[in-house]
């Protein structure tokens, strides 16, 4: 089975075997299944953050187990199980629509409800342990269903534990979220508040929000479905206050966020655009022109040529900045 149409890169790689799954009970009976058992498994969401690189010689399942509904609701709030298999701004549309607010600064990120809290996906201030109240996964040797709360989860900045202590041994199959009736507004992001001042919002919504945040993803980074990528490839790393101001001196304009008391994050995306890489094309890959943090393929190419695409960016980057970039993107 062709993976291209499932992975946001648009590469091509094929499936061992592949299956598509519905239910949670669907899931477990497969799971438990024996003539399954020696066959290795591997999970696929929206396919928004995999660069595939080679055949997949496992058995992939694809997790489209739909579903919204309110588990809670009082005055104040509202909390929502929403099915892994969900499309993430569906469901964001779905809370603008209702007037819940939490997830309106999360606006247009690709992908799956399911695969958000593997890598803790955030945006423009809001990540999505902010709103998160539980999740429901599997285990994948035995079937048992579990719920694992957002302690437990160990959220980061682009981590959880399923990335890592945890990595493959759970899928996650249902995701709760805690939302607001009565809407905290989260406009510190720069460029919201410019976007809402050109769009001439005189009051606060989630809509507007909504809106201002679609207007700015539409601006600077690159629609799937025309430019093959998978967001941001990189993270942006967090280096030491005092090796921030040494740089600093030698390049003025570098900007940062301090994290802690000793920690500055830095944006990996200006680090790649002074390396000269901005708008960047080898063959069929390159670096998008109006997001440098993002790489593209335009067609026809392979993830083995993004992979060798981002090891000349990271070693460019070290050479002038002596930071080492590591990707936020999983490789297959
Ligand atoms: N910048 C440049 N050149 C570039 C790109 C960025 O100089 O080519 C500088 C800009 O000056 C800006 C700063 O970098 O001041 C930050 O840029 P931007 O607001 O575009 O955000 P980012 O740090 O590059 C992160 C997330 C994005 C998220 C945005 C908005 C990571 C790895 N990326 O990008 O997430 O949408 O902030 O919150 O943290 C993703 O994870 O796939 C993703 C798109």
């Amino acid at each position: 089975v062709s993976l291209r149409p499932y992975n946001t890169f648009g590469f091509e790689a094929k499936a061992r075997y592949f299956v598509a799954i519905t239910s949670v009970g669907q899931l477990q009976q497969l799971l438990i299944d024996p003539r399954w058992a020696a066959t290795p498994k591997w999970i696929l969401g929206g396919g928004s953050n995999v660069l595939l690189t080679r055949d997949v010689d496992a058995l992939v399942i694809r997790i489209e187990i739909k579903g919204i509904e309110i588990v809670h609701e009082d005055d104040d709030q509202v909390m929502l199980r929403v099915g892994a298999g969900e499309n993430w701004h569906g469901f964001v549309q779905h809370c603008v629509e209702q007037g819940y607010g939490g997830v309106e600064n999360l606006s247009l990120i690709p992908g799956t409800v399911g695969a958000a809290p593997m890598q803790n996906i955030g945006a423009y201030g809001v990540e999505i342990k902010d709103i998160f109240e539980e999740l429901k996964a599997v285990e994948t040797t035995t079937g048992i269903l579990q719920t694992f709360d957002a302690e437990t989860c160990a959220f980061g900045y682009r981590e959880s534990v399923f990335k890592t202590t945890l990595k493959n041994q759970y899928i996650i199959t249902s995701v709760t979220f805690r939302l607001q009736k009565k809407p905290v507004y989260n406009v510190s992001y720069g460029d919201i508040q410019k976007t809402l001042e050109e769009m001439d919002v005189s009051e606060l919504s989630v809509r507007a929000i909504s809106e201002a945040v679609v207007k700015i993803r539409q601006s600077k980074l690159p629609d799937p479905a025309q430019i093959g990528n998978a967001g941001s490839f990189f993270k942006n790393p967090e280096i030491p206050k005092a090796q921030f101001e040494s740089l600093k001196t030698d390049f003025p304009t570098l900007p940062g966020y301090p994290v802690g008391k000793a920690m500055v994050k830095v944006p990996a995306g200006w680090l790649i655009e002074q390396a000269g890489w901005k708008g960047h094309r080898t063959g069929a890959v390159g670096v998008h022109d109006r997001q440098a943090l993002v790489l593209v393929h335009h067609g026809g190419g392979t993830g083995q040529q993004i992979k060798e695409l981002a090891a000349g960016v990271q070693a460019s980057v070290e050479d002038k900045f002596g930071i080492r970039l590591t990707p936020e993107v999983n490789f297959v």
